[in-house]
């Protein structure tokens, strides 16, 4: 698709590269809160980054003040109106909308002038004013829209956002092709600006209110998430191949994950995946402080993947080892010590093989006395560091102490969180050894492997 990029750093990526050749952006926010900065740096970034000259069209303020505001920045307006390659048009709505529905308009003129990609109005909220009444100021915005795609020109409208004011409900917002807004929220007592991307036609976007910054060299978008700053060239499949891309390309050997789920999604989610994945790799697998009914659950699950031989032999082979319980009659001690024996003695048995534990962590810490069961948890962290091992723990927050919870957050290589909100369960990477921070996506739980679908906004 043929996008008009903003330049300005993180609103590219929530846009997915940028707007829509041709569209018309309704920019809309309260006072101060950054809308003639925005348009400012898109027309600016237009001129100097991509040779696309832009008019600046403003109903509010003088060019000397846009001057001004644009050298706070570090942009000189002028010495690019002096290149060719920006105006500042200073006139009132009723001329505008006069002169730019005419052939040979003054408007049009400057356009054809200096060859104009980007259009900013500063700010169509003066339409309003106009004295039309509301249906004269849906007519205005049409009008004026219509004649800016005319012109093939992409524009951004900014719009004033009066206190208490929502978005949404004015004729602009229908008119629009794109909606952006623009807010402050207190946070420790110091006010922030947010920006939101709500509407993009025909284009997907990530509707994530982004923290955005102002400062010398304009603005910055900081969205919430983070693309990993390097991708694995060997880890470990979670099983769920859309979320080993959200990780980087895995889990890495000699690390410890955690995964928070809700109780009221299936704890099994990533069971059947990771096993198969060890042993497809030819790596062992190890189970810790699974359910009474541990042998039989892994058959059946083991079968439904059609693995069920792979899972025989990788018993007999001591390459798979459910540990407690092992089978309906283990009586085996359950101890810190017993955990870090039964480790140590599967790293000698399968030397040639690189080990990957899944462990039930609420589970484990039920099975042992109160307060080992995060000295578990770290022995095993511990334990894969020195062997090049991972661990995948599963863990239902409720069920443990909170700063018990907390401790394995911070022993934890990485944190990956499900949950459910009114209907729908979500997945969210916050926590990798690459620093990656993924955005929310809602899961759908699927009878096939890998038994979720990740689901993108
Ligand atoms: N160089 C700069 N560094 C940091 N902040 C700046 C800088 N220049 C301007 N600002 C801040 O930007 C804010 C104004 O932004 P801007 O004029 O883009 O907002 P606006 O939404 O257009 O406001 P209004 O509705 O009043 O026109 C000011 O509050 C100012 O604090
Ligand atoms: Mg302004």
């Amino acid at each position: 698709m043929d996008r008009v990029k903003t330049g300005i750093e993180g609103l590219d990526q929530l846009l997915f590269g940028g707007f829509l050749r041709g569209d018309a952006i309704l920019v809309a926010g309260a006072p101060g809160s950054g809308k003639t900065s925005l348009g400012m740096q898109f027309l600016y970034n237009g001129i100097t980054q991509y040779q696309e000259p832009g008019l600046f069209i403003t109903f509010e303020e003088f060019p000397q003040r846009i001057y001004r505001d644009a050298s706070n920045f570090g942009w000189d307006f002028r010495e690019l109106e002096e290149q060719g390659k920006l105006k500042v048009l200073f006139t009132s709505p009723e001329v505008l909308q006069q002169d730019i529905v005419r052939d040979h308009g003054l408007v049009n003129e400057m356009i054809a002038e200096i060859g104009a990609v980007r259009v900013v109005v500063d700010s169509i909220s003066h339409l309003h004013d106009s004295g039309q009444g509301p249906r004269g100021f849906r007519e205005a915005v049409y009008g004026l829209v219509n004649a800016l795609k005319r012109e093939s020109l992409t524009s951004v409208l900014l719009r004033e956002l009066r206190e208490h004011e929502e978005i949404g409900s004015g004729p602009e917002e229908f008119v629009a092709d794109g909606l952006i807004l623009l807010t402050r929220k207190y946070v420790g007592g110091h006010h922030m600006r947010f920006l939101e991307v709500l509407k993009s036609r025909g284009s997907p976007h990530i509707a994530i209110p982004s923290l955005l910054s102002l400062g010398e060299g304009g603005i910055r978008v900081l969205p919430p998430f983070q693309e990993p700053f390097y991708r694995f060239e060997e880890a470990v499949s979670t099983g769920i191949p859309k979320l080993d891309d959200l990780l980087g390309g895995g889990i890495p050997y000699g690390s410890a994950y955690l995964v928070e789920i809700d109780a009221d999604l299936h704890q099994d989610i990533f069971d059947a995946g990771f096993a198969k994945e060890a042993l497809e790799a030819g790596d062992s697998f190890m189970r810790v402080a699974g359910q009474s009914d541990e042998k039989s659950r892994w058959r059946a699950l083991m079968k439904a993947a059609g693995m069920e031989q792979m899972l025989q032999k990788g018993l007999d082979m001591g390459e798979v080892t459910l540990l407690w319980p092992g089978g309906k009659d283990d009586t085996s001690h359950h101890s810190l010590e017993a955990l870090r024996e039964e480790v140590g003695r599967v790293c000698g048995v399968a030397s040639q093989r690189r080990l990957r534990i899944q462990a039930d962590v609420s589970r484990l810490f039920s099975l042992l006395p109160p307060g080992e069961g995060y000295a578990a948890f770290s022995n095993l962290t511990a334990l894969c560091r020195g062997v090049d091992a991972v661990v995948l723990g599963v863990v239902s927050p409720p069920t443990i102490p909170a700063e018990q919870l907390e401790k394995l957050r911070i022993a934890a290589d990485g944190i990956i969180r499900l949950w459910t909100e009114g209907s729908y369960s979500y997945l969210q990477v916050v926590k990798t050894v690459n620093s990656a921070r993924s955005p929310v996506y809602a899961i759908n739980q699927v009878p096939r492997p890998p038994f979720i679908e990740i689901v993108r906004q």
